[in-house]
């Protein structure tokens, strides 16, 4: 789920930004609202005549669970939706392609679609990648993919990634992994929702691409690669990069650690933490917080 924000964010990057030299990537395409926008953008881009098959989009098109289920259920099988796709309420596991379809179908002949596992998906590297929106990186496996197969094919100096997990408390190792790689990556664009956009600005060795892929850190140097990460980065943002590694040091037991960050992190300003900090506390029960300070967001 992306915000409208992260919306207006790809519709405005595939208009005004995307010069037709590679393709767009929506990695993670689950119902079609990023690629309605990099479509749409894309289709209101005054400087590209062609529009065919530049929007490459990836999922398993598949309600994972019954939540899932039920939450594409009531927002999408509306009357509307009715009139084209038949009237029945989603279980876990059906197929969420052909609201996919449905949703992006104004767009069709611009957009690719690859259903099954990204991790079967090599990207074939005679082709560019001017935009790579990645909404996929869910696991380690899938972020060093990301990482493996398809940054390679960026352009440098000019393509950009845009990691639309980079601001949450789950994905620590997007966090390290793209710190790793800070002499190759720069900050285009602040936080937009939960977003960071970086600009490629050289070409990744290979082998240092292969270590960040394998993300075979030891826990200090991913403790590190997140500090610095977050000194790296403007004050606001710091906060929720304290909190993805509070919570990853609680999940590999190193309570102490975990303490340790989070009375740094009470130190800091709160009020990005809206949202994320109520859900940390409740991964970490056996931290103790500044109350006070909690109770305020
Ligand atoms: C947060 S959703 C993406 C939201 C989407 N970008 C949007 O604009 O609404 C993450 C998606 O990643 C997909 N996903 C998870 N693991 C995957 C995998 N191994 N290969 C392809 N897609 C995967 C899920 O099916 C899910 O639809």
């Amino acid at each position: 789920m992306i915000t409208k924000d992260e919306r207006i964010l790809l519709y405005y990057l595939a208009k005004e930004f995307y010069r037709g030299s590679g393709k767009i990537v929506d990695a993670g395409a689950f119902i079609g609202a990023s690629a309605y926008c990099l479509a749409s953008g894309l289709q209101d881009n005054p400087s590209i005549t062609n529009r065919t098959g530049i929007v490459y989009s990836y999922d398993l098109f598949r309600a994972p669970n019954k939540h899932f289920a039920d939450m594409v259920s009531d927002a999408m099988l509306t009357e509307v939706v009715h009139q084209r796709i038949p009237l029945y309420r989603l279980n876990a596991g059906c197929s969420l392609r052909e609201i996919f379809e449905f949703q992006t179908g104004e767009f069709a002949s611009s957009i690719i679609i690859h259903e099954g596992s990204l991790l079967d998906f090599p990207w074939d590297c005679r082709n560019s990648i001017e935009i790579l929106f990645a909404d996929v990186c869910k696991s380690v496996e899938l972020n060093g993919h990301l990482l493996r197969s398809f940054i390679p094919a960026m352009e440098r100096g000019r393509s950009l990634l845009i990691h639309q997990d980079f601001f949450t408390i789950w994905h620590p190792y997007i966090i390290a992994t793209m710190e790793y790689l800070r002499d190759y990556f720069e900050i285009a664009l602040g936080q937009v929702s939960c977003t960071r956009v970086y600009r490629l600005i050289k070409p990744v060795p290979p082998d240092l691409l292969a270590q960040a892929a394998a993300y075979e850190f030891s826990r200090e140097q991913k403790t590190e690669l997140m500090l610095s990460a977050a000194d790296s980065s403007p004050e606001p943002e710091r906060p929720v990069i304290f909190g993805a590694l509070i919570r990853d040091l609680y999940m590999v037991g190193d309570l102490y650690s975990a303490q340790e960050q989070m009375n740094r992190l009470a130190g800091s300003s709160f009020d990005r933490c809206v949202g994320w900090f109520p859900k940390l506390c409740h991964d970490c029960p056996e931290l103790s917080v500044d109350v006070e300070r909690a109770a305020r967001v």
